[in-house]
Formats: C-alpha cells, sequence, structure tokens
C-alpha cells in the first residue's frame, strides 16, 4: 500500500521559481526550457504588463515614465500572477528597488542570472525593445547598470553564471531547485 502511495504523482502545488537578473543574460529563453522540463507554466513580467495595459513596454516608457512602470513590476510581483507552479522571467530592473529583493524571495525559489557585459551586448543587440539601452554607448550603460544594480541582484537569491549553453544553465536550475524544494518540505515535515 506504502509502495503504491510512493508511486502516485505529485501533483500538489509547487513554488514559482522567479528568473531575475540583467537584460539579454536569457531568462525568457533558459525560463520557458525549465518551465517545459517541470511542466509548469511559464510567465514573463513584461509580456504580463504589456497585455494588462496594451502597451508595450517602450510606450509606457515613454508615456508615463520609469518610476511607474515600476510600480506596475511591484503590482505583477504582489497579486498579478498565479503563486504556484510557474516559471517567472523578470524584467531586469524588477528586484532594483526598494524591498523588492525580499518581496520576489518571499514568492518562492529565485535564481539571478549573471553574464558578461559583452556577452549581454551580443544578445539585446538583435532587438530595440529595451528603452534603458538605446543609447550611445550600449556597453558602457550596461557596465554603469549592473554595477548599480548588483547590491540588489545579491539580495535576490542564488547567483549562478550563465553558461554558453542554455541546457547546462537550465539543469542548474533545476538542481537549485530541486535542493530548496526537498529542503522546505523536509522543514515542513520537522514541523508536523
Ligand atoms: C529593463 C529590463 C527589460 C524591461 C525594461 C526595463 C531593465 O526586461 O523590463 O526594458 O530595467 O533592466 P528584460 O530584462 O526582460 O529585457
Amino acid at each position: 500500500m506504502q509502495k503504491q502511495d510512493r508511486q502516485q504523482p505529485d501533483d500538489s502545488p509547487k513554488p514559482n521559481i522567479y528568473l531575475l537578473g540583467f537584460m539579454g543574460t536569457g531568462k525568457t529563453s533558459v525560463g520557458r526550457r525549465l518551465a517545459h522540463k517541470l511542466k509548469f507554466k511559464f510567465i514573463d513580467s513584461d509580456a504580463e504588463i504589456e497585455k494588462k495595459y496594451s502597451m508595450q513596454v517602450k510606450e509606457i516608457f515613454e508615456k508615463f515614465g520609469e518610476a511607474r512602470f515600476r510600480e506596475m513590476e511591484r503590482e505583477f510581483i504582489e497579486s498579478g500572477h498565479p503563486n504556484n507552479n510557474c516559471v517567472v522571467s523578470c524584467g531586469g530592473g524588477l528586484v532594483c528597488r526598494d524591498t523588492m529583493p525580499e518581496l520576489v524571495k518571499s514568492k518562492g525559489v529565485s535564481v539571478v542570472l549573471f553574464s558578461k557585459p559583452e556577452e549581454i551586448l551580443e544578445r539585446i543587440s538583435k532587438n530595440n525593445k529595451r528603452p534603458l539601452l538605446n543609447v550611445e554607448n550600449p556597453l558602457e550603460k550596461i557596465k554603469e547598470l549592473i554595477a548599480q544594480r548588483t547590491p540588489y541582484y545579491l539580495r535576490s537569491g542564488v547567483s549562478i553564471a550563465t553558461d554558453k549553453e542554455m541546457n547546462k544553465t537550465v539543469q542548474h536550475i533545476e538542481r537549485i531547485y530541486k535542493r530548496f524544494f526537498n529542503t522546505d518540505k523536509r522543514k515542513n515535515i520537522e514541523k508536523k
């Protein structure tokens, strides 16, 4: 009987995984693949905000300014997405103010992706959707923003360096998640 129970698929709600880190570190591509492997829903904070306000991020920055966009991001984290079974890719500046690192951490397991500025530049050069990097010297801007944001990133979760092979990054995050998840489960059992 016990053996049979153990074989039942575990469909209990699982904590969300939040992917954080600078623009162009691969949060979206990694997140999609990770969600597929874990059979989780994939959610992207920018896409959800764009859907809610029927406006592109770029337009939101132009019309309402960055500060308003940051409020939208906070609303998204506070109440704009499901609480479980999601991989949530978060915009690069989402955790970089106030107590956002602690807020995101309280929602699930968060992993911060770090890549070299040169790799970031290569990835983001594929489109001009990112208003903060539409400047004359984007590499300098990337370095400057990373320096400003790193203290927030370091408060936000487990930091990892991305691998050129995306699958390795996905596997790394899976291992982190399983470790957190099992430790958490053990804590709950101990409490009972
Ligand atoms: C931003 C990152 C972008 C987007 C907006 C601002 C930032 O998201 O939210 O352009 O401040 O780093 P990605 O990190 O998904 O590019």
